[in-house]
């Protein structure tokens, strides 16, 4: 018998998932991937965590919120994630599934600026999830700078990339890149890479 469509066996999908797949296919460029990240590979990027107990963590490019629960789950308090979110509509969906969290919907681009004051000076993490693979070197150097200006001297920020080969150009950026982690169950296998700024040589 040919397999049909069966509306009663067909998996439950969460919703968070289904607004994924929806905004991506509203807009691919920017959602950049078909599915959010994997529980796996969400766990892997909450692994490289550097934070002090009380320090924040920002999150850019949160989507639906598949790194920031296993965030949640490594134990970062939700009162200390500040979430920022391009798609007005899973800024949205954020707001709601994390209510003590921080949410800002908006361009990555346009922070610092729109951080909490109480937040200044007490960034422990910041983690990319924009597609900074896809944006122009003047983007990615923007973008890494003001990463790394965040956090304290000398801390990586922490990438989360779908491509077997590292997401930007780190030398050309002025930044050392280490791979810390690939994560074959996700899909595609997904790589969590650290970068902080080359060392300044020693005289
Ligand atoms: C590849 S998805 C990752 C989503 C989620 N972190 C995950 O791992 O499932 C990229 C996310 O970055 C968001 N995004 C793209 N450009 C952005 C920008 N300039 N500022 C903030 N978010 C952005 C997209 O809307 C999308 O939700």
């Amino acid at each position: 018998m040919p397999h049909g469509h069966h509306p009663h066996s067909a998996p439950p999908v969460n919703g968070a998932t289904s607004l994924f797949v929806r905004r991506f296919l509203a807009r691919p460029g920017a959602v950049a991937a078909f599915l959010p990240s994997s529980p796996a590979f969400s766990r892997a990027i909450a692994r490289h965590l550097a934070r002090a107990a009380d320090e924040y963590v920002v999150e850019l490019g949160a989507g639906t919120g598949s790194v920031t629960r296993a965030l949640l789950a490594a134990g970062v308090p939700e009162e200390r994630l500040i979430l920022v979110e391009i798609d007005p509509e899973m800024a949205a969906y954020l707001h709601r599934a994390f209510p003590r969290a921080t949410v800002i919907a908006g361009s990555a681009f346009d922070l610092p600026d729109a951080l909490p004051a109480s937040a200044s000076g007490r960034i422990g993490d910041v983690v990319c999830g924009v597609p900074l693979a896809l944006f122009s070197l003047d983007q990615q150097r923007r973008l890494t700078g003001m990463m790394l200006d965040l956090l304290p001297a000398g801390r990586y920020f922490l990438m989360l990339t779908y491509r077997p080969a590292a997401p930007i150009p780190g030398p050309r950026l002025g930044l050392t890149g280490k791979r810390l982690e690939t994560v074959l169950l996700n899909l595609p296998p997904g790589s969590v890479w650290g970068y902080a700024r080359n060392r300044p040589p020693t005289a």
